[in-house]
């Protein structure tokens, strides 16, 4: 099969597209042919082996899983003997965090797939897994976010941030997003209640109370959470040092504010699934990459502008069956 090869950490230039063995599949795991993947900030991490933490589970001096890629969405065309909830044929999302997905098949555990109706595009539903995970983590499963609570949402218009306005909306919140001035309409158009261009007003003195401050760009501080909110969810992160200090901020504080990592699971990607096929979550694709540009997607989404989400495709959907 093709895939894309790191034999060592570095920017995109260190990709290399090769044809390697098919993964082998274990007793819980799934092959999926993939029909398309998307681009997370993990890629790029993990690409460079940055922040240096990273390496501590993806290899001291060299990248220990050799494919990179998380996200993907495909067709299951073999299931491990202990496979009972998924066959043949069924449409599938999932993510493989410390890579694997940027490849014609990946190999993973059943339990970090979700199955989406069929007739629903992949190169949409390849868009959510990561992103998505971690938007509704954030104000599901770690935010407690409740109807008719307000909600401010930081870094609203990337890909963890997009899925966040349209998930707090969809789950009955008031929606006050941030993003720059460049990106207002985009937002408003995805629900939110107000918008606030982080280049006209400075967040850092903004003087909003809210049930529940997100952040998905990681740049707000451990005093912008007490002034502003409630509770707060940390999702995104800047600067190392600022994401210490807030979290050593709040050991001391006890302002109650989480951060996690998001964990794939069935149950959250078919909640995922359901919110994109009731159309309260439209994936915003803002390019969408041939397979073989897959460096230059990761490139692109370096800049950390990305409008809604990068998405890359191995098969033309109109001809899933070859
Ligand atoms: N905890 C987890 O499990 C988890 C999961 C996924 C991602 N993440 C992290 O979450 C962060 C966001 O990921 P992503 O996939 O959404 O990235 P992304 O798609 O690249 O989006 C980044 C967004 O940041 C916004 N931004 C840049 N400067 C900003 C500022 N000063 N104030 C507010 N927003 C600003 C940009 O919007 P404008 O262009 O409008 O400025 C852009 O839309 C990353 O740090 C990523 O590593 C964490």
């Amino acid at each position: 099969m093709k895939a894309f090869i790191k034999t060592k950490y570095g920017g995109p230039e260190v990709l290399q597209l090769m044809e390697v063995d098919q993964p082998m599949v274990k007793e819980n795991h799934l092959l999926v042919k993939v029909v398309a993947n998307s681009a997370n900030p993990a890629d790029w991490h993990l690409l460079r082996g940055k922040p240096f933490f990273a390496r501590f589970a993806a290899g001291l001096f060299k990248p220990k899983e050799k494919i990179p890629g998380a996200d993907f969405a495909g067709i299951v065309v073999e299931t491990g003997s202990k496979v009972t909830n998924f066959k043949v044929g069924d449409t599938v999302i999932g993510e493989t965090l410390l890579g694997g997905a940027f490849a014609e098949y990946v190999s993973v555990p059943a339990s970090v797939c979700g199955k989406v109706p069929s007739n629903i595009s992949l190169v949409q539903m390849a868009s959510l897994p990561v992103a998505g995970l971690a938007a509704l983590q954030a104000l599901v499963t770690h935010g407690k976010v409740s109807a008719g609570e307000t909600v401010l949402i930081n870094g609203s218009s990337g890909g963890v941030g997009h899925f966040a306005v349209q998930i707090a909306k969809a789950y009955g919140a008031d929606v006050t997003a941030v993003c720059s001035g460049r990106n207002v309409d985009f937002v408003r158009s995805l629900g939110a209640d107000k918008v606030i261009a982080y280049d006209q007003e400075n967040i850092h003195q903004h003087k909003g109370n809210y049930d529940l401050i997100i952040d998905a760009n990681g740049n707000l501080t451990y005093a912008d959470y007490k002034r502003m909110g409630k509770r707060g969810v940390m999702v995104g992160f800047t600067t190392i040092g600022l994401m210490m200090s807030t979290l050593i901020k709040k050991l001391f504080g006890g302002f109650p504010l989480i951060q996690f990592t998001a964990k794939a699971n069935a149950k959250d990607l078919q909640t995922l699934a359901d919110l994109v096929a009731e159309g309260k979550i439209r994936p915003a694709i803002e390019k969408l990459y041939p397979y073989k540009e897959i460096p230059e997607a990761i490139s692109y989404i370096e800049a950390m502008r990305t409008r809604g989400k990068v998405v890359m495709q191995w098969k033309n959907e109109q001809n899933l069956t070859d």
